[in-house]
């Protein structure tokens, strides 16, 4: 315990991808250091817990360095569930709406940093263990709309792909970056006025239509595919919660100024699923309609990964009502969604028990932390959604390729599902 016990804890304000001001959080041991900080959703579910305190983040801050530090200090930074369950008592409330769980996150990601550093070990391997040394998959986003791209843009969040058939992590990131090049290239001969915009993932912003994106990312896949010899599949990620009336139970077209039913909306998604070859749909349909994602499991699970991400928000108690509807087939994990790492890991637990594919997934404001990388291969995750381009995303693919050079004797790509693989 003397190399792992916790010295001192310290927090500030810095800012995210999107210039908003974020928590980091520092820990030191006796032999050990960690920061971390934590990022920020625009399209947020409803059931993520509350990310600071009423007072913001300067209160946060406040709090962290007056109150929550001294509780935490002389603690061991390697009883990883110690720390987080003495972050929910101290918060006392079931969202994390006191200290904010952004605040924890933060606390949380730090100390297992200062403890896998005071071992002198990467992140990853003090998570997983000896055994964790499977490579993911990036879920490269190459088009973006709703709510992470300008009013004109598409309606759809995030047009995705997953090159299948690369053979390391640093062969697939190359992929990723030429298909979104080319995609570039498609959308300029539908929008001659395009002028190269990117949305806040770095994929591109642009005035087209979702057909137009799925036909221009279907170009830029086939070219790349066939110059490279390496698969492509294609994904999107619907962020239906984003379109939903909940007052109307419709779902707007904010573009056409058009609305769809439930039941053309699923219509739709089955529809484009099969004109497209659609590999990976992240949530069609909005976050209360569990009966809706079982619908789409039944008719089309066999054969395309239904994920879930506004639907679950990381919540092992939501992953466990999803499993016993079967209303996914793949989730997604974004642990600020639920503010401690040790209550990720219990989502991740409870979504494999179940059969359920774990993605690892930063959010669309992101800090210069990398630990998502990390814990996509400590948490066995077969895919990592980290944007494609900007420093912040960047520096994740940069981490993995790290990784997996550090892993080079024994590592092997992740097992995918047969959706991905077919
Ligand atoms: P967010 O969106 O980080 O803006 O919430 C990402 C996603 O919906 O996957
Ligand atoms: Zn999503």
């Amino acid at each position: 315990m003397v190399e792992t016990l916790i010295e001192d804890v310290y927090a500030r304000k810095v800012y995210d991808s999107r210039g908003n001001p974020t928590i980091e959080v520092e820990v030191a041991t006796t032999e050990g250091f960690g920061r971390a900080s934590t990022p920020a959703g625009a399209s947020t579910g409803i059931h993520e817990v509350v990310p600071f305190p009423k007072g913001g983040i300067d209160e946060a801050v406040k709090l962290v360095n007056e109150v929550i530090a001294q509780r935490i200090v002389g603690m061991d930074a390697a009883d990883q569930v110690a720390v987080d369950g003495l972050l929910h008592e101290i918060d006392g409330t079931n969202n994390f709406s006191k200290i904010g769980g952004a605040t924890a996150l933060a606390i949380s990601i730090a100390v297992a940093k200062a403890a896998a550093s005071s071992f002198d070990m990467p992140l990853f391997q003090y998570i997983g263990g000896a055994f964790a040394t499977e490579i993911p998959y990036p879920l490269g986003n190459v088009i973006g709309g709703g709510k992470h791209a300008g009013d004109r843009a598409p309606n759809i969040q995030e047009f995705l792909i997953i090159p299948v058939g690369a053979k390391s992590y640093a062969e697939a990131i190359e992929v990723c970056f030429k298909v979104h090049r080319e995609a570039g290239k498609a959308i300029r001969s539908i929008d001659g006025s395009f002028a190269g915009g990117r949305g806040d993932e770095g994929a591109w912003a642009a005035n087209i239509s979702d057909e137009d994106a799925l036909n221009a990312l279907s170009k830029a896949c086939d070219k790349v595919q066939s110059e490279t010899g390496c698969k492509v599949v294609l994904g999107i990620d619907m962020a239906a919660s984003s379109m939903w009336n909940s007052e109307k139970k419709v779902y707007v077209l904010r573009r056409e100024g058009k609305v769809r039913s439930q039941d053309e909306q699923l219509n739709y998604v089955i529809e484009i699923a099969e004109k497209y070859d659609l590999r990976y749909i992240e949530d069609p349909v909005h976050e209360e309609d569990f009966e809706g994602f079982s619908r789409l499991v039944k008719s089309i699970g066999h054969k395309t990964l239904i994920c879930g991400d506004d639907l679950f928000t990381t919540n092992a108690s939501r992953i466990r009502r999803g499993l016993e509807l079967r209303a996914a087939n793949a989730l997604i994990i974004k642990p600020n969604q639920v503010g401690t790492l040790s209550d990720a890991y219990e989502a991740v637990k409870t979504a494999k028990r179940g059969g359920l594919m774990p993605v690892m997934s930063h959010r669309s404001g992101e800090t210069e932390d990398n630990f998502i990388s990390h814990l996509a291969v400590g948490f066995r995750c077969p895919l990592i959604k980290t944007g494609i381009l900007g420093g912040e995303r960047v520096l994740k693919h940069n981490e993995l390729i790290r990784i997996e050079e550090a892993l080079e004797n024994v590592k092997s790509m992740a097992e995918l599902p047969s959706q991905l693989t077919r």
